[in-house]
């Protein structure tokens, strides 16, 4: 369904590479829906104003580096500060983690796998993403436009929805010192993605800050 008729527009200050526009318009039926713009002038979904008042949705993508098993410490933060939050973890992180408390956690089943073609989509469209941590292979990966797992997909998908996307890379000295890797950083940086600090060691040794993956959001 579209707008018959566009009655408002106003500036969207979103955080992140993309410039976007928010309308508002009603249908013949009377039912005002809501959109946004990108800058690359497509619409987004359309949907019904009601809705809007849900909490911004974070998709917390987790790849399978050691420090994933206390990725609750993340969740638990960005809930504090009002986002409703869902899990993608790449096929391998779902040995990382205990599934059980972050699904209970979140109230949402993590993601590792496409759905079928048919089913509905279990998570809304994300307003920000987190990858924490993020390997060696899944940053390159990423950066290359390979989506050969849902995490993957998610990541190269966001770019093209504008919405910011902050990364905690957990990746040793001896692998961020392959050229690749640098290479992928600076495409990745080059396309806005936004990085923190890089983190080598255990969560205990390397004390894993959560909390920065918010901190970049905030930028
Ligand atoms: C116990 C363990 C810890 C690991 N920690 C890291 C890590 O901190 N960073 C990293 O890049 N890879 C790490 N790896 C290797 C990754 O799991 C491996 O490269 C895997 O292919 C990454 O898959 P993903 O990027 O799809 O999650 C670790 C592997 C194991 C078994």
């Amino acid at each position: 369904m579209y707008p018959g008729q566009l009655n408002h527009a106003r500036g969207w200050p979103a955080p992140g590479i993309a410039v976007r526009f928010q309308y508002e318009s009603h249908d013949a039926d009377g039912q005002w829906w809501r959109s946004s713009v990108l800058r690359q002038g497509l619409f987004s979904r359309l949907w019904p104003v009601t809705e809007q008042a849900r909490k911004p949705f974070l998709y917390v993508v987790v790849c399978a580096a050691g420090v994933a098993e206390g990725v609750g410490a993340l969740i638990t933060l960005a809930q504090e500060r009002d986002w409703d939050v869902g899990v993608i973890a790449t096929p391998l992180a779902t040995g990382f983690l205990d599934t059980a408390a972050v699904e209970k956690q979140t109230g949402r089943v993590i993601r590792s796998a496409w759905r079928s073609p048919g089913d509905p989509r279990p998570f809304p469209d994300p307003d920000a993403v987190v990858v924490a941590p993020a390997t060696f292979n899944t940053v390159n990966k990423w950066a290359a436009g390979i989506s050969d797992t849902l995490a993957l997909g998610t990541l190269c998908e966001a770019y093209g929805l504008g919405v910011p996307i902050a990364v905690l890379p957990c990746v040793s000295e001896a692998l961020a010192a392959h050229p690749a890797y640098q290479e992928s950083l600076k495409r990745l940086r080059g396309m806005g993605v936004r990085f923190g600090e890089h983190s080598f060691g255990s969560p205990v040794e390397g004390g894993f800050r959560w909390e920065q993956a918010l901190e970049l959001l905030d930028r």
